[in-house]
Formats: C-alpha cells, sequence, structure tokens
C-alpha cells in the first residue's frame, strides 16, 4: 500500500472533536466530527464527500464509492439527491460499489440496493455500467462481486487498486456492513468479500465486503446518528473493547483515513 498523497483534509490534519466544553467527545479510533443535528451533519460528510470524489476524478479519472444500507443514510442520500450545492458532484466519472447485501431480490424492501438505487442511482446521472449491485441471491455472489471490483480497479497503478469512499453504518450490537460479532466473516483475511448467516438477523444470509477490502480504502467515514446507538458508541471508546465484541472496531483502514460523523445524541453523555 502507498502512502496516499491524494487524500484531501478540508477540515486540517489532526483529529476533529467538536464538542461543546460540557460534552467529552468519545474517544473512537480515528477522526471524529460532531454535529448538534442531522443536517450539519449531513453537511460535514457531503462536503468530505465531494472534495474526495473531486480529487480522485483529477487524479484517476473516476471515482470508486461503497455505500452501506440500513435506515440511518438514506436521507443522506436523498440530501446529496436534492440539494443544490452537490449538483455539480461528478457522478458521470463514479463508480457505486454495495458494501453489503441481504440475500433478497432488489425489488423486496430490505434490499441494500434496492434502496440506494430508489434514493439515489435513479436520480443521479450515473452511466448503467458505473453502478454495481451486487447480486446476492446467486450461489456464486461473493466470487463474482470480487471478480468485477477487481476488473474496475485492474487498470489503475499498483496500490492506487482500492476503493476510494466508502460509507459505513454501525448496528446496535456494533456490527458493521454485515461483519456481526462472533462471526467467522471476522476471521477472513484471504478474501475481498464473502458470504454470511447469521442466524438472529434478519435476514439471515448475506454478502459483505471483508475487512480486507475495506480497511484497504483511501478514506471510511462512519455515519452513526441517535440515542439508540449510544451505548453503543460508549461501549466500543472504552479501553480493552475488541473487535471480536464490536466488529466495528475491525475498521483500521491501512494506509487510508477513518472520520467517524455522530449526531449528538450518538455521544456518550458527560456525568
Ligand atoms: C445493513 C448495513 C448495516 C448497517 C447497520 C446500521 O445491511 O444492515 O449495511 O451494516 O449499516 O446495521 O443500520 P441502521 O442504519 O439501520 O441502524
Amino acid at each position: 500500500m502507498v502512502a496516499d498523497d491524494t487524500r484531501p483534509d478540508p477540515a486540517g490534519e489532526s483529529s476533529i472533536y467538536e464538542l461543546e466544553a460540557s460534552h467529552e467527545p468519545p474517544p473512537l479510533p480515528g477522526d471524529v466530527v460532531v454535529r448538534d443535528d442531522e443536517e450539519s451533519l449531513h453537511t460535514a460528510l457531503a462536503s468530505d464527500l465531494l472534495i474526495h470524489a473531486n480529487n480522485c476524478v483529477r487524479t484517476f479519472g473516476d471515482f470508486h464509492l461503497a455505500l452501506s444500507g440500513g435506515s440511518t443514510p438514506m436521507p443522506f442520500y436523498r440530501r446529496l439527491m436534492v440539494d443544490p450545492a452537490y449538483r455539480e458532484f461528478p457522478w458521470r466519472r463514479t463508480h457505486l460499489w454495495i458494501v453489503d447485501e441481504r440475500c433478497v431480490a432488489f425489488d423486496d424492501p430490505m434490499s441494500n440496493f434496492g434502496q440506494i438505487r430508489d434514493y439515489l442511482v435513479g436520480h443521479s446521472d450515473i452511466p448503467k455500467a458505473n453502478v454495481h449491485p451486487m447480486e446476492a441471491t446467486l450461489p456464486d455472489a461473493p466470487e463474482r462481486y470480487e471478480r468485477e471490483i477487481q476488473a474496475a480497479l485492474a487498470w489503475r497503478e499498483k496500490g492506487q487498486d482500492r476503493l476510494d469512499f466508502v460509507l459505513l453504518g454501525m448496528g446496535g450490537d456494533g456490527h458493521t456492513a454485515s461483519l456481526f460479532p462472533g462471526t467467522e466473516a471476522l476471521e477472513i483475511d484471504d478474501r475481498l468479500v464473502t458470504r454470511v448467516h447469521v442466524a438472529h438477523v434478519t435476514p439471515p444470509d448475506r454478502v459483505t465486503m471483508t475487512y480486507r477490502l475495506l480497511n484497504s480504502a483511501r478514506f471510511i467515514g462512519l455515519l452513526v446518528r441517535g440515542a439508540s446507538k449510544r451505548s453503543m458508541i460508549e461501549a466500543i471508546s472504552q479501553p480493552g473493547a475488541t473487535l471480536r465484541q464490536y466488529p466495528v472496531l475491525g475498521i483500521q483502514p491501512v494506509g487510508g483515513v477513518v472520520r467517524w460523523y455522530l449526531d449528538r445524541d450518538a455521544c456518550p453523555r458527560a456525568d
């Protein structure tokens, strides 16, 4: 992995802790951006995304973006589509990847791609050939997706053949993508994409990018909002918390940046 000299840093090099004195910022691994409300949090994330996209298009001619499903990012995707500030987003040069997918048809309301398509793909001018849904219902879905990613990035110089921007969320149990606590997927280090079966989640069968692929990204944003996530933010901030307990802690990009985007409700309260 080569050093990343294309990394934009709109807000300065150091960690970004932006809370009032009465609130302790959670000591999470990486930069931490905290905003009072959804709108200003989305503004911070969107401006980082736009700068990265433009830098990558300038440097490589294209931009590889991997998005998550779940409920948290949908209003963000809608904002990207409706806010005139992002009208110039280089969608025509963007390749869109899906971080993880549930084994359901795209028209099923539980499909991550189905949701992202409805919120974003259908409203942007992203070329059809640049949209890469994960066909999780196919028996060889992980192998296919892995080949598709490798082929799309193959022409880039070695070391730059990686995802440019990954947007992740965090579940109330500390999972991210479909990397769930105690599952074998956490141990996989020789595959980019894998199948997972987690009996207690709905739906139980999924396909997910592995740590290996995610952590090779140039930039990883973790968007976490709402009071329901506060206790997990607190748990993962404790010394000694491990990625086996809380898989989101395995997000440690090699030669890239991880930046948390939290609203105040998701931040532990100071006593
Ligand atoms: C998925 C996601 C998953 C999600 C978290 C948070 O397929 O479910 O990719 O990792 O980001 O579960 O989900 P919410 O945003 O719905 O809380």
